[in-house]
Formats: C-alpha cells, sequence, structure tokens
C-alpha cells in the first residue's frame, strides 16, 4: 500500500524509542503530539514483544482504514474488550464478522431510524427537566444516563425494565480496568500479573451478561414484532435463513451498550464544555432550537443545521474515540518499509483532528467552519469520528440524530457556563474520558 506522494515512516532507533514509549505512557495524547513534532507524520516504535505505526498522514490514515480492511484486524488493545463483549461487532472478525454486520445493519440505516426521534426528544427532555442546577455540576453522570435511557427506550423498546444504575457501575469499571491494562504503566507487566485486573473485568462481563441475557427474556416473553432494535436483530435473518444464536445476540446486545452509551454521552459532555466557554455560540444554538416548535420529528433535523455544526466540531476538538488500531495479518509494504505480521498500526484521530493541514486555526472552536465548506476543503481521512472503511461505526446516524436532538432539546431549557478555576483534564482509555468530570455552571431558562 506504498503510492509515490506518501509520506516516508521514520524508525527513530532504540533511543528514540524508549523515548517515544516513555513519552506515550506518560500522557498518550501530549505524547502522541510530540512523536509527530519530533519525527514526522509516521513514525515506527517498538515495545517489548510489539511494533507499533502512528499513522498521522490523513490521506494514509484514511486509507488504512479503507484499502487495508483484508490484510488487518482490530488492534491487541481492542482484542482485549473481547473479553466483556465476546464475539460481538466491535471484536468480531472476518467471515462471522460479515455476517453479523449484514445481520445488524438495517435497523441503523437512516431511514430505519425514523421511529426512534420521538423516544430520543422524550428521553433528552426528561433529562433536561432533572439535570441537576448549580454553580459547579458534573455533567458527564446525568448525561451518560440519559444516552442509556435512550438505548432502552430505542434498543429494547422501553417496556423492559433495565436496572440502569447497574450497567453504569460496571461498563464503567471495564473502562478502568481497560485503561490499565492498555494506557497505564500496567500495560507493560506480564500476562501472569495482570491477571487480578482479568478476573474484576470477568467479574463485570459476567455481571453485565446476567442484566443482558435477562432483557432479551424479556423480550423473547413480551414479542418482537416492535420496531426496536433488540426485535430486529432477533428477527434478523441471513440469506439462508438463519438467525443469530443466543450467545452471539448476547454479545451484539452488550457490544451495543459498550459502544452505543458512553461515546455519546462523551460527544455532548464536550459540546456542553465548548458552549459554556463560547457564549455566542451557545446563543445562536438556543435561537436556532427554539425556532424548531415541536422537535419530535426526524425532519426537525434538517432545522438544525447549526446543532449539527457544533456536534461536528465538538467531535473534532474533542473525537469521544481518540485512537483507532489494526493489526497487520499479512506483510504488507507501507510508508517506504516493509511491516511485518502483528505490526500495530495506530491511526491518532486526536492527532488528525486538531492538524493545522486540514483544519485551520486547528485548536479554535468554529461551527462555520462545517457550514462555509471549509470543512469539507480537509483531506479524505482528516475527520474520522466515526471510523472509516469497512468497519465504521455501525451507529453513526443513530448517534449524530441522538446528539443533535439532545443538544438542542437540553440549550432550549439550561444554560451552560464555565466554574471558574475548573480545568478539563482527559483520560484516554477505550474512549477519551474526563479524569476529573466535566464542571459546568447549569441555570434553568
Ligand atoms: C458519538 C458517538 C459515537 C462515536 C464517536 C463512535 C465511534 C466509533 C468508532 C470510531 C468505531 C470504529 C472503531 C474501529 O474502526 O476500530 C465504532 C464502531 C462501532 N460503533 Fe460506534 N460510535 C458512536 C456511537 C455509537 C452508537 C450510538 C452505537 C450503537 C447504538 C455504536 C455502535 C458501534 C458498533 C457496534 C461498532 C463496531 C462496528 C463494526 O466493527 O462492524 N456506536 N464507533
Amino acid at each position: 500500500m506504498t503510492h509515490p506522494s506518501d509520506p516516508r515512516a521514520v524508525d527513530p532507533g532504540l533511543l528514540g524509542q524508549v523515548w517515544a514509549n516513555a513519552t506515550f505512557l506518560r500522557d498518550p495524547l501530549g505524547g502522541m503530539e510530540r512523536i509527530q513534532q519530533r519525527y514526522g507524520d509516521v513514525v515506527i516504535t517498538r515495545f517489548p514483544g510489539q511494533t507499533f505505526v502512528q499513522v498521522a498522514d490523513p490521506n494514509l490514515a484514511g486509507r488504512v482504514l479503507r484499502e487495508l480492511r483484508d490484510a488487518t484486524i482490530k488492534d491487541f488493545a481492542t482484542r482485549v474488550l473481547s473479553e466483556v463483549v465476546g464475539n460481538g461487532l466491535l471484536t468480531n472478525e472476518g467471515d462471522s464478522w460479515k455476517r453479523q454486520r449484514r445481520l445488524a445493519a438495517p435497523p441503523f440505516r437512516p431511514k430505519a431510524l425514523k421511529p426512534y426521534t420521538a423516544a430520543m426528544v422524550r428521553c433528552a427532555s426528561r433529562a433536561a427537566e432533572s439535570f441537576p442546577s448549580g454553580d459547579q455540576v458534573d455533567v458527564h453522570p446525568p448525561l451518560a444516563r440519559l444516552t442509556l435511557d435512550i438505548l432502552a427506550q430505542t434498543i429494547f423498546g422501553g417496556d423492559l425494565e433495565m436496572d440502569a444504575a447497574r450497567v453504569e457501575r460496571h461498563l464503567e469499571r471495564v473502562m478502568a480496568q481497560f485503561y490499565r491494562i492498555t494506557g497505564s504503566w500496567e500495560a507493560v507487566l506480564p500476562h501472569r500479573l495482570q491477571r487480578t485486573i482479568m478476573r474484576q473485568l470477568h467479574a463485570d462481563r459476567d455481571a453485565l451478561h446476567q442484566v443482558v441475557d435477562t432483557l432479551i427474556a424479556q423480550r423473547r416473553a413480551q414479542g418482537t414484532e416492535g420496531p426496536d432494535l433488540l426485535s430486529r436483530l432477533i428477527e434478523a435473518r441471513d440469506d439462508e435463513g438463519r438467525g443469530m444464536d443466543g450467545a452471539q445476540l448476547r454479545d451484539e446486545v452488550l457490544t451495543l451498550l459498550l459502544a452505543g452509551h458512553e461515546t455519546t454521552a462523551l460527544a455532548l459532555g464536550y459540546a456542553l464544555w465548548l458552549l459554556a466557554a463560547h457564549p455566542e455560540v451557545q446563543t445562536r444554538l438556543h435561537t436556532e432550537a427554539e425556532a424548531v416548535p415541536a422537535l419530535n420529528d426526524h425532519h426537525d433535523l434538517d432545522e438544525l443545521p447549526f446543532t449539527r455544526a457544533v456536534v461536528l466540531e465538538s467531535m473534532r476538538l474533542y473525537p469521544p474515540a481518540w485512537l483507532i488500531g489494526r493489526e497487520l495479518t499479512a506483510p504488507t509494504p507501507f510508508a517506504g518499509k516493509d511491516l511485518g505480521v502483528g505490526t500495530q498500526l495506530l491511526v491518532p484521530i486526536w492527532l488528525l483532528h486538531r492538524d493545522a493541514r486540514s483544519f485551520p486555526d486547528p485548536l479554535t472552536f468554529r461551527p462555520d467552519r462545517w457550514l462555509d465548506g471549509t470543512a469539507e476543503a480537509a483531506p479524505k481521512g482528516a475527520y474520522l469520528p466515526f471510523g472509516g472503511g469497512p468497519r465504521i461505526c455501525i451507529g453513526q446516524h443513530f448517534a449524530m440524530i441522538e446528539a443533535v436532538l439532545s443538544l438542542a432539546v437540553l440549550i432550549r431549557q439550561l444554560r451552560v457556563s464555565p466554574v471558574p478555576g475548573f480545568s478539563l483534564e482527559l483520560l484516554p482509555t477505550v474512549t477519551l474520558r474526563p479524569r476529573r468530570g466535566i464542571l459546568l455552571g447549569i441555570s434553568r431558562r
């Protein structure tokens, strides 16, 4: 996969690699930036037993996801997640992934999502009404509850009983264990010393299995005729008339909970954070939301172009999925080097989205760049909040509709303001999470 215009990969040598590894492990986001500044867009680093390539060139990054589909699988870090979500879409591979993706895709197509918009607005209105107010509110927990509520109403049909607090608790712990294994100094421990982490991960998985099994049993008992995603997945059949078996269905449902809950909550949280810091943008968004009388129909989305631009711009600056990885399954010529099987290709969404060559004045929050054509002029591969290629997020349309409607509903009722002295600290685990919450002033309009 080498094109004449591709940047050449740089191998910084032993000392450079020690520096790069230490820099990344101390501070993954800042570390990636410093590695790019020192060595360029494509950098090879080695870790005991692993070779990594940081691919921060937008054209090349996009092509890793699109063109290397047959020579890659998910990276080693994502595979850790299969300890929890088993063979669900996020971690599945090969023919089994293809079959599952085909089965699960129809309910996620934009047209099929229309029945869910009213439920999304209902959940967002409830969240806005019960949103805690005050000078210092951590907005992440109520937003996480909102997106879980939306999944419960849309995936499960709303008539099932789900212990939301239990799901949140265990998903939260999964994220924490994942960070220990892949992003902290504990990542370098031999496997046997990571056993306690694995034990904890499995305990959380078992608890989540119980919740999901109960939901599936309830759904089957109450009938699967409805438009909810779970019914559609239970009823889905491939060309030979085969559906999913019980274990596969459970893995898919747990995957949707894991992949669809926190990501969207983070997108909303960072959007509120940026709106608080930019009152003029908040006023514009409020005016736009106020002008859409009912806000309960998918047509309303067309009336919210500025809100959509705010969501896109927030995910540019704070991409909930900050890094996407792939592992080579075949020797591959790449950026002037011959890479071996097992090489981990890292697509640093964080760097791509903050690259001045793609987005002029990249650190400035400017939603208008999504309306005046500037953002569209960026190279393909410069903006990848939902990934790219065949493994692109199956929930991308769902998430965009959910985020735009929720933000419009929230800002219609709430005013957000900065908390003096509070600064946002990021914790890059599976997702880009706030380390100490997202503290904002919240008042009702
Ligand atoms: C703002 C919200 C979201 C963001 C930023 C996001 C981001 C992503 C990204 C980057 C990937 C690709 C990972 C890779 O290539 O390795 C992905 C995959 C996936 N996402 Fe999302 N996602 C979001 C919301 C959702 C929602 C709402 C759902 C479901 C309800 C969902 C379900 C999935 C699934 C099942 C996959 C795996 C797809 C496959 O490999 O076939 N996501 N997501």
